[in-house]
């Protein structure tokens, strides 16, 4: 991947990284990269934090930061290889990676335990992501032993060590200019593989050739992965919440349900639509996606700063509750369905998360007890669903849908924007695109 243009917004956010650390040292390292089998990696993906505060994307590489009065960042890199880079491809090496992404030095990935070592001595503190990767934990001792061997000779080792991503997940919670034009790219590439997935879908076709419509759009937009495996669900399908394998067959009357998104330049995007296969919503259907939508509308009347992290979540499952009971899913009054969380058994998961570098994003969603207050710049999705399994006390008419609206959100000054606002979800919207798209066969 090509590193992300202009590097001032990575400059300032070390410079912030900085600050909030005090006296210390940093090490963030990146991704390694993953066998897939044999002689076959994965395609490989940098580590996000690494990559937020660097925009480098090799693998074999780590971030220092020396926090105090003058902060300094060091990148730590592959060195130029004229052999590797004939079977490999370019690699920038430590000089021309110091100058294009703003280091105040760069070096050998293989230099990184003795410039960290004597980067320790006399410093408070050790930063790293504590826990993430055994083999980073036994580096970071024997960093810290190498210190401590020098204590006859008057040098002190840092006597705290904090895991680094708390203080980088609290700055990756509000985007910043640079990450929301990604942002908004990722979601329009990925609203328009959720169109082109409608366009596409007639009964007859099979589930993962819709996959492929989808993943044809991501990668031909540029994208360069999907978020996530895509879950492109059919019929009863739609109510394994995690479904991957995507291979049945699409059959007339039943629903399809998207859940895909892509990565942009790392930043993912993350829609869920449902959809008839024949292009016509039955009253069944209809009501039940009514409910799902309205639920969608109401957490969304919620997204806006000043607002607590679950006050979307309870205006979605009070409008899911009451649709329940009216369907006749759910005995006894909309109180008592909320009081004893009965919801759950056709709606048991949350109503969004962050959304990011990381399709889960970074970021608490509680800080001491209290539920996050949502502020300008915070991005979120919103994704209400039911999902009604096939049951003896389930009325038939109703058996096997499984809808989820999911779009994703920026909480603006105003409120709430809706960046993936380009795939549509009004009934009438969704028939008409398909519409269209069959006249054309
Ligand atoms: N596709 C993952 C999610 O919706 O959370
Ligand atoms: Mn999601
Ligand atoms: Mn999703």
């Amino acid at each position: 991947m090509k590193p992300t243009e202009g590097i001032s917004h990575f400059d300032l956010r070390r410079q912030r990284l900085a600050q909030a650390m005090g006296q210390g040292v940093a090490v963030i390292p990146t991704a390694p990269e993953q066998l897939r089998n044999r002689d076959t990696h994965f395609p490989y993906r940098f580590d996000s934090h690494f990559y937020y505060l660097t925009g480098f994307p090799e693998p074999e590489a780590a971030l220092v930061v020396i926090g105090g009065e003058a902060p300094r960042t060091l990148l730590f890199c592959r060195e130029k290889n004229a052999d590797r880079e004939i079977w490999d491809g370019f690699r920038y090496g430590p000089e021309a990676a110091r100058e294009r992404f703003g280091f105040e030095e760069a070096h050998p990935i293989a230099a990184l335990d003795e410039k960290v070592s004597a980067a320790l001595e006399n410093q408070p503190a050790l930063y790293y992501p504590v826990g993430a990767d055994p083999q980073w934990d036994a580096r970071a001792i024997r960093w810290l032993n190498a210190v401590r061997a020098k204590a006859r000779a008057g040098v002190t080792a840092p006597d705290r060590v904090q895991d680094v991503r708390s203080l980088v997940d609290d700055m990756r919670l509000v985007k910043d200019a640079q990450e929301l034009a990604l942002m908004r790219r990722s979601a329009r590439i990925a609203a328009a593989a959720h169109r082109r997935a409608m366009q596409a879908t007639r009964p007859g076709r099979a589930e993962h050739e819709i996959e492929a419509e989808l993943l044809y759009e991501f990668r031909r937009n540029g994208a360069q992965f999907p978020a996530y495996s895509p879950i492109v669900a059919g019929g009863a399908n739609a109510c394994v919440l995690h479904y991957v394998s995507n291979d049945a067959p699409l059959r007339d009357g039943d629903l399809l349900l998207i859940d895909a998104g892509c990565e942009l330049d790392g930043y993912a995007s993350d829609i869920t639509r449902t959809f008839p296969v024949n292009g016509r919503f039955s009253p069944a259907q209809r009501e039940v996606y009514e409910i799902v939508l309205a639920a969608q509308r109401a957490a969304m009347d919620k997204v806006r700063p000043g607002n607590a992290w679950n006050e979307p979540h309870d205006a979605a499952v009070r409008v899911l509750a009451e649709g329940m009971r009216e369907l006749r899913l759910l005995p006894g009054t909309l109180d008592e369905i909320l009081e004893k969380e009965t919801y759950k058994r056709f709606y048991m998961h949350r109503t969004g998360h962050w959304l990011g570098l990381d399709v889960h994003d970074a970021g608490e969603y509680k800080r001491a007890g209290s539920w996050r207050t949502l502020a300008a710049g915070m991005t979120l999705t919103v994704e209400p669903g039911l999902y009604i399994r096939a049951a003896d006390d389930v009325p038939e008419r109703l058996r096997n849908i499984g809808i989820r609206i999911e779009d994703d959100v920026l909480v603006s000054d105003a409120g709430c924007e809706v960046i993936t606002a380009e795939a549509p979800k009004a009934i009438d919207d969704i028939e008409a695109l398909m519409r269209d798209a069959r006249a054309r066969d």
